[in-house]
């Protein structure tokens, strides 16, 4: 299975997913990309020999040329990981069940349109949280609406702040996506109907 990582930051979640399948005779990080030129994720990609293609707004929306890119690539599962850009329809049904994507909080909780970032720990801050955590789910048409796949949580201390808090999510993330990706990717496959 190739898949392609969707990142356009720093890229440490994409790193640890590289490294998690580095190994893996049955999964490869076929391709990354990214919305901005100068994202950390793809000095990571390089330095593992990962091929990087960049996404310009208008192609993005307006034509579905990256989907003949995915195709060259025989890209069959999409990672976003920090991907900041909403995925416009004919990408998502062009990976029914087969694109997700990790939000550092839970869900539905602090989630949507804005939701990003040090937006979400601040929120979970000003909120009064005592827990927060990550989820993954399955990318859909609307912004983290589709099916949740896996949630971990840690505790919010009232003195956190928000970069104390995006530090305890972070490892979260760290510990659980590429195991979470590698449990959908190696899950066995439905019996065959009609045979028991
Ligand atoms: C992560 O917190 C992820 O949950 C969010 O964007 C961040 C990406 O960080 N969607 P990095 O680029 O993987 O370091």
């Amino acid at each position: 299975m190739n898949i392609a990582i969707f990142a356009s930051g720093s890229g440490s979640n994409a790193r640890k997913i590289m490294e998690y399948f580095q190994d893996d005779p049955d999964v490869r990080v076929a391709l990354v990309v990214s919305n901005k030129k100068d994202a950390g994720v793809l000095d990571i990609a390089r330095e593992h020999g990962i091929p990087t293609h960049i996404i310009d707004r208008k192609s993005f929306y307006d034509t579905q040329d990256l989907l003949g890119v995915l195709e060259r690539y025989g890209v069959g599962f999409v990672v976003l990981a920090g991907f900041l850009w909403y995925v416009p329809a004919y990408l998502v049904q062009a990976f029914p069940g087969r694109m997700v994507n990790i939000h550092p909080a839970l869900l539905p909780k602090y989630g949507g349109k804005g939701m990003f970032g040090r937006h979400v720990h601040e929120a979970v801050r000003a909120g009064g949280e005592s827990v927060t955590g990550i989820t993954v789910h399955l990318v859909n048409e609307h912004y983290d609406e589709g099916d949740i796949l896996f949630q971990a949580t840690c505790p919010v201390a009232p003195e956190d702040t928000p970069e104390d808090i995006a530090r305890k999510v972070q490892q979260l993330e760290h510990r659980h996506f590429p195991a979470v990706i590698a449990g959908m990717l190696h899950a066995p496959a439905e019996p065959a109907p009609g045979k028991d």
